[in-house]
């Protein structure tokens, strides 16, 4: 087999590897995908300014994420059924993130719990929160995550509703999969994932099944989210949120200056510029396209992060040029997961640390604290 030499070739072994129900679910975007192919295509369209005889020794890729530590600015975001793409992944993308000196973020809709991966880990990780109408559950859940020393709570604002993909649909999404003859004829042709998945218990929504009261169908991620997440939420309930948690607060679905204003208004600690992957408001602008008129609303009143789209080191470049402190990558550390459980996933991290570290000195720079915009190529304006 050639070697993964890119994030591309990761995902097609995990196109391989991995059901294609657990595949397609995580490349899937809402209704077209024109916001989900929009976040790659708008990266591609920023260059880079190449410069040349600069000192290239001591170079770093060290910095901070809401004042932790990072070997490089890159989180693994939160994701839905990763547990899904491999057995017992959110355990292995968590080891693998902790060895590799950057933030994990568990999600509420993980397959593993909160438990699971802070008994295999030993750095504290980041939890994602999702608020259901119950809200003893979501009291509890975060109560849960403060019990196994989470770091910070992201908050998700954009997914009151779940957005439209209708490869869900048509492939009858559910965790676990139901046992058509479709199903088993996809899964019998990936011995690998069967086995790996044969040999753990976690097969379902880890964070909820034995929690919440009367959980109904959990089988179709949009009719359970339609039955338990809250269509009420609003800035008010992030203030409860905050003083139940105590810890650092993330608020993550950003796409809008005034909604930003707003976020920076409830003293969180960061917010992260997203459009969830392209998987809710499908005709919404890509991240990096916002990038920029965001943090110029906020200032410095708050540290702006950015996921959707990022594909490489090259594009975490940009993103930090563009003024985001931090980024967030689901899909690339999914296709490694799929394709080679931890060691994928600490080769897509590695794959992305070259990219980031050979484009930063070719640009011109040693320190990716250094990165800002005079490292992105503007054409001179024309002069008559
Ligand atoms: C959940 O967060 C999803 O996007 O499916």
């Amino acid at each position: 087999m050639k070697p993964s030499l890119e994030i591309a070739d990761l995902k097609e072994v995990a196109r391989r590897r991995v059901p294609r129900m657990f595949f397609d679910y995580a490349d899937s975007g809402a209704w077209t995908e024109s916001t989900y192919r929009a976040n790659e295509e708008d990266f591609a369209k920023i260059k880079f300014r190449q410069r040349v005889l600069v000192d290239m020794t001591n170079r770093s890729l060290e910095s901070t994420m809401i004042g932790e530590k990072v070997s490089m600015p890159v989180a693994l975001a939160p994701t839905g059924l990763t547990g899904m793409q491999h057995a017992d992944g959110e355990m292995l993308a968590a080891q693998a993130a902790e060895e590799f000196g950057v933030p994990f973020t568990l999600s509420t809709m993980s397959i593993c719990s909160i438990e699971d991966v802070a008994s295999v880990t030993k750095k504290p990780f980041w939890f994602q929160l999702y608020v259901m109408r119950d809200k003893d559950f979501v009291l509890n859940l975060i109560d849960r995550a403060k019990a196994a020393k989470c770091s910070a709570l992201v908050l998700t604002l954009d997914l009151q509703i779940l957005g439209q993909r209708h490869k869900d649909i048509r492939n009858g999404l559910s965790a676990p999969p139901k046992l058509t003859l479709l199903n088993m004829l996809d899964m019998a042709i990936r011995p690998r994932w069967c086995f790996a998945m044969l040999g753990t218990k976690r097969r379902t929504f880890g964070n909820i099944v034995g929690h919440a009261k009367g959980v109904g169908d959990m089988s179709s991620l949009s009719s359970w989210t339609a039955e338990q997440f809250d269509p009420q939420l609003s800035w008010k309930d992030v203030e409860w949120i905050k003083q139940r948690w105590g810890g650092k607060l993330i608020l993550k679905g950003i796409l809008d200056a005034e909604d930003a204003r707003l976020a920076a208004a409830t003293g969180a600690d960061a917010i992260i510029v997203s459009n969830h992957g392209g998987r809710q408001l499908d005709g919404a602008p890509s991240s990096i396209s916002v990038l920029p008129e965001i943090v110029e609303a906020v200032g410095d009143r708050i540290e702006v992060h950015v996921d959707g789209g990022i594909r490489s080191g090259q594009d975490v470049l940009k993103a930090l040029c563009l003024g985001a402190k931090g980024t967030h990558i689901g899909r690339p550390f999914l296709y490694g997961l799929g394709a080679g459980g931890k060691d994928g996933v600490t080769l897509a991290l590695s794959i992305i640390r070259k990219e980031l570290d050979v484009t930063l000195a070719l640009c011109g720079k040693r320190l990716i604290t250094d990165a800002g915009p005079e490292l992105l190529y503007k054409p001179a304006a024309k002069t008559e």
